[in-house]
């Protein structure tokens, strides 16, 4: 098989061009999308992250105040501050770039946002709804990887789709979006026997671990899908997922690279979400004031 590499910018490029689309019309409503970027300390890589967010946000009109904490604020202060913020109508999505310095509850925090307002998707009551099949926000990577199977026409339904990771921000959201898409989901974790056996039997592979060469030709079925959410940052100072992309060319069909592939989409999603999220405000003003 010839692997089709599958390209991430272009796609997350259509989307965002979609939401600017959908931000002017908001702003001709008068509302503005606005996303509150809250960091806590000096954590580099942290920075270039809430930086890069910013500006994605800025690219499509969306008012992205940067909420910067010092590296020895307490939890109160934070939750304070996320207080102002759930009451704050000109903001209608808040992220808490994680991780959070030592001594915060990053589960208190991520319970202390308003659920409308957890653009992230990580609010026990958003990753409930995402469960029972009625998502209110998806959690961005996981729906930027089914953002990519629906812009490369992946057929998903009665598919058998391997996941390997299950933490809370990717593996678990992940495997419930390929469920409710139709396909029967196996989760793979760290205390799985027999990985390699188990990824085998993937038309779709989808791995979200943090190991770079985790998965190589070994692991992979002849024509599948593979999807590498992994990112790790190697000896030599360069970017690597978690599949070894030389072993398995000439397997996959289809492969995402990274850097290159589920990355850009993430940052796309999140401002999807946040689009979403003013709209589903302004809507709600709306029957307000007609009642
Ligand atoms: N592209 C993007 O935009 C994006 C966004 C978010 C994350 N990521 C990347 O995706 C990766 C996963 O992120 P995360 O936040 O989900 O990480 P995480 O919270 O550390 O979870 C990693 C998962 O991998 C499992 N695991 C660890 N070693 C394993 C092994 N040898 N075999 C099978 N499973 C194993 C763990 O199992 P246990 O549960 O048993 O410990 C856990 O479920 C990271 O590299 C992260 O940088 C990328």
């Amino acid at each position: 098989v010839q692997t089709r590499i599958i390209d991430g910018n272009p796609i997350a490029r259509t989307v965002r061009q979609g939401l600017r689309q959908r931000v002017e019309a908001l702003r001709a409503l008068g509302c503005v999308p606005g996303l509150a970027v809250v960091l806590v300390g000096e954590n580099p890589v942290s920075r270039i992250y809430v930086r890069n967010k910013i500006k994605a946000c800025a690219e499509i009109g969306v008012y992205s105040p940067q909420v910067d904490l010092p590296a020895n604020a307490t939890e109160a202060d934070l939750l304070g501050r996320i207080r102002g913020l759930n009451a704050d109508p000109a903001i209608h999505g808040i992220l808490v770039q994680l991780p959070l310095p030592g001594g915060i509850s990053g589960q208190r925090v991520v319970e202390s946002i308003a659920p409308h307002k957890d653009v992230d998707g990580f609010h026990p009551c958003n990753l409930g709804l995402l469960a029972i099949g009625q998502p209110r926000f998806v959690p961005c990577t996981p729906a930027g990887v089914m953002k990519i199977l629906e812009h490369e026409e992946i057929p998903v339904i009665g598919k058998h789709a391997v996941v390997v990771g299950r933490s809370n921000i990717v593996g678990k959201p992940m495997a419930l979006l390929l469920l409710q898409s139709g396909a029967t989901v196996t989760i793979c974790h760290s205390k799985t026997l027999d990985l390699t056996e188990q990824t085998r039997r993937a038309d779709l592979l989808v791995v979200a671990v943090g190991k770079a060469n985790l998965v190589d030709k070994e692991a992979v079925k002849p024509g599948a899908v593979v999807i590498d959410v992994g990112i790790n940052r190697l000896s030599d100072g360069s970017l690597a997922g978690d599949v070894n992309k030389h072993s398995v060319l000439g397997i996959a069909s289809r492969l995402t690279p990274v850097p290159g592939g589920v990355g850009p989409m993430t940052i796309a999603m999140l401002l999807a979400n946040t689009v979403l999220a003013a709209e589903r405000s302004l809507s709600e003003q709306r029957v307000a004031t007609r009642t």
